[in-house]
């Protein structure tokens, strides 16, 4: 096939997963992103389905990745399942053929990311993207833009932060097990950044440490809800991260790059929008709620970029080594945690 051909003719795409995040995919893809068709959805959950179904008009329904993975015409799927399926998945959707978008983190496993990468490099036709989704947003992209420039001299260091509002149902908890833990699950967003505006970055060493200040159901998984982290960079550069599930005042994302001459915040203040308020309280803003309220423009720009990506054949803007490298400093923050060392790379 031309890629002439390949470009006119709308994407097939599947989302697989209907939960918290995999909705919003599966409404943007119905909606909003030029030249992808939702032709079908997998999950295990038949509620799920049947809203896909009624609310999108999704004209095809799978209880079973494999036969979705089996739909004729199929192109592309994307992943939104619970992480510890990541790296199977992939690996199944490369195996038959299909180009992959899949939730970050890429795996808990570093073994696993190396599984995806050797079956990726198999395949150099189909093109496979973790959703690191921070990379898409305007902000982040203005002060990565700023750094290329030179405005801030040579960057250093990076303060992130991924701070949710707390959530008294603690879903995070029954979470826990399939989301790799406070660190691979929330921090891998803020490693990536770090990587990224430090320019692809290489770990030293790393050191971790939490606590439970609410959830204490956590404890049985090995997991806290708040985490605190250094990780040494080569070159001599540095990175802090911060991690929370109990903020009082909603969802709190922000990071600080600072270099030889000057220094970039991107959400100092996380304000839900420009409205400020006076009164007898004093003056302050309304705080974004969720990660999805602070990022929805990002979600759908990094769904654009990867449809286009594989429509006009363009590289992707992150690529399995970054996915890898992510996990891997996530994996060495939660056994600093557990072990209460230092992690050397
Ligand atoms: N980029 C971000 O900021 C961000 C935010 C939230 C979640 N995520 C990632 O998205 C992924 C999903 O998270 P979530 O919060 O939507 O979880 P969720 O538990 O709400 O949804 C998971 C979905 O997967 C489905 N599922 C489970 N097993 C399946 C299987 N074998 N085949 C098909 N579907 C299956 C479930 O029915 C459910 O619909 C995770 O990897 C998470 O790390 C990323």
């Amino acid at each position: 096939m031309s890629p002439a051909a390949v470009s006119n003719k709308p994407l097939q795409v599947a989302v697989v997963g209907l939960g918290r995040l995999g909705r919003r995919h599966a409404e943007n893809l119905a909606t909003s992103v030029p030249g992808a068709n939702l032709c079908a959805v997998c999950s295990p959950v038949n509620t799920e389905l049947e809203w896909a179904r009624d609310q999108l008009r999704v004209p095809h329904l799978y209880h079973e990745y494999a036969a979705l993975l089996a739909h004729p015409g199929l192109d592309a799927v994307f992943l939104v399942t619970p992480t510890s399926l990541h790296a199977d998945q992939i690996i199944a959707a490369l195996k038959a053929g299909k180009h992959v978008f899949c939730e970050k983190p890429l795996s808990l496993e570093l073994a696993d990311c190396q599984r995806v990468t050797e079956e990726a490099a198999r395949h150099p036709e189909l093109k496979v993207m973790i959703g690191f989704v921070r990379r898409f947003d305007a902000s982040y992209q203005d002060a990565y833009q700023k750094i290329q420039e030179g405005m801030i001299g040579t960057p250093f260091m990076v303060y992130s932060q991924t701070c949710d509002e707390n959530d008294p149902d603690g879903f995070f908890v029954k979470f826990s097990p399939t989301s790799g833990g406070i660190f691979l699950d929330c921090s891998v967003h803020d490693i990536d950044l770090a990587r990224w505006l430090l320019g692809k970055a290489q770990p030293v060493r790393v050191f971790s440490s939490g606590l439970t200040a609410i959830h204490h159901d956590l404890q049985q998984f090995k997991d806290v809800d708040n985490g605190v982290a250094i990780c040494e960079f080569d070159n001599g550069r540095l990175a802090t991260f911060y991690a929370s599930r109990t903020m009082a005042h909603g969802h709190d994302t922000m990071t600080e790059i600072t270099g030889t001459a000057g220094r970039l915040t991107v959400g100092g203040n996380p304000r839900k929008n420009r409205v400020m308020i006076a009164d007898a309280q004093g003056i302050r803003n309304e705080c974004t709620l969720s990660f999805f309220d602070r990022f929805e423009d990002a979600f759908l720009a990094e769904v654009r970029h990867f449809v286009d990506a594989v429509r006009h054949r363009k590289p992707l803007a992150l690529d399995l080594d970054d996915s890898t490298q992510a996990t891997r400093i996530g994996i060495a923050l939660r056994e600093s945690l557990l072990t209460k060392q230092p992690v050397l790379f």
